[in-house]
């Protein structure tokens, strides 16, 4: 009889799982389990078989879990989105389809911790945009204690690839009491966020064992993309030509993705100068400025250089102080509406002998109006959900930065996979 935080841990042993629900306690012999929950009662706790290749992966021929799983993306967003749309019929199709009245929103909560938060913050943008729809959105560890007004009969939207994050377990259960459907996007099905959810968002990314988030991230992308295009519809603000369009985009990503991974051994080169930098600053506007958050995030964690992402028009409100000829700056700019503002802001930073690093297309190549030391091309692309493609070279320089450096990828220093304590 073996106990775990999470299903994961125990798959080396058994894929016979009962899940306790809060508050319960197990008195395990090797006879078996005996049940009681918070009132001490003797309870049934139903075993049940998890998918016995569910959990028991191995690196494949990568050097690390982390590299594997920078690699199934393509893999993983082409399952993630047969969940979500009927690609015949060119429209979006909700695994919970019906259950969830879009029009009667006033607004979307929205909460998440790390990485997870900034593909709720990405989703926010498209919800806005597309569907018109106000969203309110905090990391969960602040969600949960400063008692936020929910709006009557509200949605509340909770991304985790664990689903077993106690911050966001928290603010799941606030907004249960305060009376709001309680929708999840997660990786795991049968986790305690998902169980106690009104409707799941599932992503199909496979177990991810690398700490730092990657493949799940990009499923997340993809899944609350759809979520988005479900709303626009139910809220009227989507034509069905908009959104066959739109589902055509979605239809394309796994093969953008499979194209922006062969950009690796340009990667590899710019790592290299990285890994020598002792500050790093990610730039971008838009749905690129999540990016740039989650880029800093991915390099600090695995690669312990402090980074900071920061929305390329607030650089002259203080951050430029810190421009100089050390300090690499990162931007995530595809040739969007926005990229005449960047290129602004990187002409500021090269004015003071900014190292830019800029992640474009070819034509953002072309117009960005000064001389990167680095540029990162990435295939053309509708730039409407490009975020879920530009995520990957900000996790291949976190990732070849950090193996340059000889640190733990796949396990850093101070980091648990899932955080399952406040
Ligand atoms: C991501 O690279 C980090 N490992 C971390 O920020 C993670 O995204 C966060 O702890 C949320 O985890 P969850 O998605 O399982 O809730």
């Amino acid at each position: 009889m073996y106990l775990g935080s999470d299903a994961l841990a125990l798959a080396p042993f058994t894929n016979l799982i009962a899940y306790l629900e809060e508050g319960d306690w197990v008195v395990l012999n090797r006879k078996g389990a005996s049940f009681y929950d918070k009132a001490n009662q003797p309870v049934q706790r139903r075993a049940q078989r998890v998918a016995a290749g569910a959990f028991l992966v191995e690196k494949g021929n990568h050097r690390h879990f982390m590299a594997k799983e920078i690699y199934e993306q393509p893999e993983v967003v082409g399952h993630t989105l047969t969940q979500y749309l009927d690609m015949a019929a060119g429209r979006v199709r909700l695994p919970f389809e019906g259950k969830i009245d879009w029009a009667s929103l006033s607004r979307l909560s929205v909460s998440a911790c790390g990485t997870a938060y900034y593909a709720g913050l990405t989703a926010k943008y498209w919800f806005e945009k597309l569907a018109r729809l106000p969203v309110e959105i905090d990391v969960a560890s602040e969600f949960r204690y400063r008692e936020a007004p929910l709006p009557e009969n509200g949605l509340a939207l909770f991304v985790s690839q664990s689903g077993e994050t106690a911050d966001t377990l928290a603010c799941l259960r606030y907004a249960r009491q305060e009376q709001q459907t309680v929708l999840s996007v997660v990786n795991v099905p049968t986790s305690t966020i998902a169980r106690e959810s009104d409707a799941v968002a599932p992503t199909m990314a496979g177990p991810e064992i690398g700490v730092a988030s990657t493949k799940a991230f990009t499923c997340q992308l993809t899944a609350l993309a759809c979520l988005a295009l479900a709303a626009a519809r139910g809220r009227g603000t989507l034509s069905a030509e908009q959104e066959a369009r739109h589902v055509q985009s979605l239809i394309a990503l796994p093969g953008l993705m499979a194209k922006a991974l062969a950009l690796e051994p340009e990667i590899e080169r710019l790592a290299r100068e990285l890994s020598k930098a002792r500050d790093v600053l990610y730039l971008g506007r838009g749905t690129s400025y999540p990016l740039a958050l989650e880029g800093a995030l991915k390099l600090k964690e695995i690669s312990y250089i402090h980074a900071e992402g920061y929305p390329a028009g607030e650089l002259k409100h203080g951050p430029i102080a810190l421009i100089d000829e050390q300090m690499p700056v990162i931007v995530v700019a595809p040739h969007d509406g926005l990229f005449e503002k960047t290129a602004s802001n990187m002409q500021e930073v090269a004015a003071r002998g900014g190292r830019i690093i800029l992640i474009t297309d070819a034509k953002g190549a072309a117009e960005c109006g000064i001389e990167p030391e680095t540029t990162i091309i990435m295939p053309d692309m509708d730039p409407a959900f490009a975020a879920i493609v530009y995520a990957l070279p900000i996790q291949m320089i976190a990732y070849q930065t950090a193996v340059f450096m000889g640190k733990d990828v796949d396990q850093p220093r101070n980091l648990a996979k899932s955080v399952t304590v406040e």
